[in-house]
């Protein structure tokens, strides 16, 4: 069919509010919106009133899919499923609601969830939701101090988490980490619900944890209903913190109203997702994909979401994937590029396809990072869908490019996620702020205002919030990446212009990185930088100068620091490799050359910068990183 893309495109640039006025049709509110949009507060929706919970989950119980799945759990590392219709999500999450507001959980209260991939996940940010609490998912993987800064930024009353979360060959123990976050940090929760899972209990601390099961069953068989509690469309739904370029993450706040709108709108226009079919978004509830698309935009769209516990290697093996999409007759995948390079990877022939009926497969989305165009074609190939890749980012909580497929699809070009979906007016500028011709790579920016759904604000940071998106070019929001529009209007993302990057398709700082490593007593100055790995996309590199008199050999140091940045970032920093050298390049203002070391470290060409200080540290640099085998051409 012909796209209708351009005419629905068109047609929301000249009445965008029309536009969203209409989308807001699919949500049910309270009261509908005074304004549609308010320029003075830069706000969507402004006067509704609305229950994100209700529309997620109670008005398909009361409207004819009581007994369809509504979540899925599906795990092999634990060698489990479960399955929750609609009607028992709601018990679920209505005791869970329950045992929140005994404990005195109201409107506006954070909660912190701090939970591996169990359905529990979803009941708690689902219960947040329907009694107007503010959660805030903290992913697994992170170490204890960094759950510590989001607490005492958060200032949860409650954290909901579980005695452990499950790795390949290992079990990670939850509660301690658990312990000490709160230990280290100044803002105390006064309870904490603990779900003790079989593969390891935890003790849990008198007065101040209860147990989950006992608690939600309780009040599961005291039959305690919770009505949803009615919020401002502006009201905050969640925060979820993300990498800044310092050690302090930035909390994005999303919104109710706005933010149900646009995740509604998404399912069939970009996902081309009917309500009943079964969609699986294969990432983690920690990250943005899990918020939106695990979790709320599934269920507003009355589909069945899937909930998977696992990797897409190793559990048991590269056919995983396929089991599950066979097993549970899924329409449609989103995942990461990093997952189909490590199932090539692992069945390089797509050997396991051919062990399960994939009839029901019709698309895969990819988001999260660069999509590669073997990546891309490969899964073609072998799994005989179209792959289409969208650009996203955990500010905007939805598509700013992508293909929208319910709209009919367009012409794929590889290497770009396409087009910018209705709400976005895409532009690239040069660093003077100008806009730049059709092919020319600059900085990728959005004209204000953002679409429904986009963050609003930072949390307890406008001025952050001004500072880190809206000042360098007024008039648009400065998504930080690079990137150039094509003369038939598509884009292509080409790197980060800050200190992000980008490993697994978890979005990591550097300069978090950097922090940690300059704590240690020998560690005189530092530069983290990503390079470029086959699997993960980037992996980070650390360069090290030590102090003129050290306490250990520079290999010893080289292994703490290793140590240290797990311990203290946590295991997803995926910090492997740190590197003592003798001198860092620097411009003669001081500046380190961090894009000429990752250039060198890439094998990739590169210029001698004009205001180097000292050109003959490069020299150094490469014959340290050849010494360490760390990629250098020439
Ligand atoms: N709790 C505790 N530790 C965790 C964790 C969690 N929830 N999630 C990851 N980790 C650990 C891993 O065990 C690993 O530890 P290790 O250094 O001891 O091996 C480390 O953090 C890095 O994890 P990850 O980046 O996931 O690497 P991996 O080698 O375990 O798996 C992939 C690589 C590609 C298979 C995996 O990253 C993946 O499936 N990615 C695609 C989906 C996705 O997550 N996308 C993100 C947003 S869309
Ligand atoms: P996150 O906030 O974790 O979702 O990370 C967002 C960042 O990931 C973006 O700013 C990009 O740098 C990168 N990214 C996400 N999706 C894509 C994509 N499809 N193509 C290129 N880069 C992407």
């Amino acid at each position: 069919m012909a796209s209708k893309y351009h005419e629905i495109y068109q047609g929301w640039q000249k009445d965008p509010e029309g536009f969203w006025a209409n989308a807001a049709k699919e949500i049910d509110w309270y009261k509908p919106a005074d304004k549609i949009f308010d320029d003075k507060t830069s706000r969507w929706f402004a006067g509704a009133s609305c229950n994100t919970c209700y529309n997620s989950v109670d008005r398909h119980v009361e409207r004819g899919r009581a007994g369809q799945p509504a979540i899925i759990y599906d795990s092999p590392i634990t060698g489990s499923q479960r399955i929750y219709t609609y009607e028992e999500l709601l018990d679920e999450v209505e005791a869970l609601a329950s045992v929140m507001q005994k404990k005195g959980i109201t409107k506006g209260d954070r909660v912190i969830i701090y939970m591996p991939m169990v359905p529990e996940a979803a009941f708690a940010m689902l219960a947040c939701a329907r009694i107007g609490a503010i959660h805030s998912v903290v992913f697994g993987g992170f170490a204890a101090s960094e759950l510590a800064t989001r607490i005492d930024d958060a200032t949860p009353k409650m954290i909901i988490s579980a005695s452990c979360g499950i790795e390949p060959g290992r079990v990670v123990a939850y509660k301690p980490l658990l312990d000490e976050a709160i230990a280290m940090s100044k803002n105390k929760p006064s309870t904490c619900i603990i779900l003790q899972r079989d593969q390891q209990s935890c003790d849990l601390i008198d007065g101040r944890d209860l147990d989950y099961d006992k608690h939600v069953s309780a009040a599961k068989a005291a039959n305690e209903k919770v009505p949803c509690v009615e919020v401002a469309a502006t009201d905050p739904l969640y925060i979820l913190y993300t990498s800044g370029t310092t050690g302090q993450p930035k909390g994005v706040v999303r919104d109710n109203g706005g933010h149900m709108v646009a995740l509604k709108w998404s399912m069939k226009a970009i996902y081309n997702v009917e309500p009943g079919e079964v969609y699986w978004a294969a990432s983690d509830v920690g990250w943005v994909v899990g918020h939106s698309y695990i979790v709320y935009a599934p269920l507003l769209h009355g589909c069945t979401t899937i909930l998977f516990e696992g990797k897409p290697v190793g559990t048991p093996d590269a056919g995983t994937f396929w089991r599950v999409i066979s097993e549970h007759k899924i329409t449609t995948l989103f995942t990461a590029p990093t997952a189909f390079r490590a199932i090539k990877k692992e069945d390089p022939q797509g050997e396991f396809i051919g062990d399960y009926d994939m009839s029901s497969f019709r698309a895969l989305f990819l988001a999260g990072e660069r999509a590669d165009t073997d990546t891309i074609n490969w899964a073609e190939d072998k799994l005989n869908v179209p792959v289409y890749d969208h650009w996203w980012q955990t500010e905007t909580g939805w598509t700013i490019a992508g293909n929208p497929v319910g709209l009919g699809a367009l012409p794929i070009k590889y290497g770009s996620p396409t087009v910018a979906m209705p709400g976005y007016d895409i532009r690239v500028l040069d660093d003077a702020g100008h806009e730049v011709k059709a092919e020319t790579l600059g900085n990728v920016v959005i004209k204000l205002p953002l679409p429904p759904g986009s963050l609003p604000t930072l949390w307890n940071a406008e001025d952050r919030f001004k500072k880190a998106y809206l000042e360098e070019f007024p008039g648009y929001y400065k998504t930080a990446d690079a990137g150039f529009v094509d003369e038939d209007g598509y884009l292509f993302i080409m790197a980060r212009t800050d200190d992000i990057i980008n490993v697994a398709g978890h979005r990591l700082s550097t300069g978090a990185m950097e922090e940690v490593i300059s704590g240690h007593k020998d560690v005189a100055e530092c530069a983290v930088i990503g390079i470029a790995d086959k699997l993960k996309g980037q992996m980070p590199l650390g360069l090290l100068i030590l102090n003129k008199v050290v306490t250990a050999s520079e290999a010893e140091i080289e292994k703490e620091i290793v140590k240290l940045v797990r311990e203290k970032i946590g295991p997803v920093a995926a910090f492997k490799t740190a590197l003592v050298i003798p001198r860092l390049p620097k411009t003669r203002s001081g500046k380190i050359l961090r894009a000429t070391i990752q250039k060198i470290a890439d094998g990739e060409q590169w210029k001698m910068p004009a205001t180097i200080d000292d050109p003959a540290i490069l020299d150094e640099i490469t014959d340290a990183l050849k010494r360490r085998g760390i990629m250098v051409q020439g």
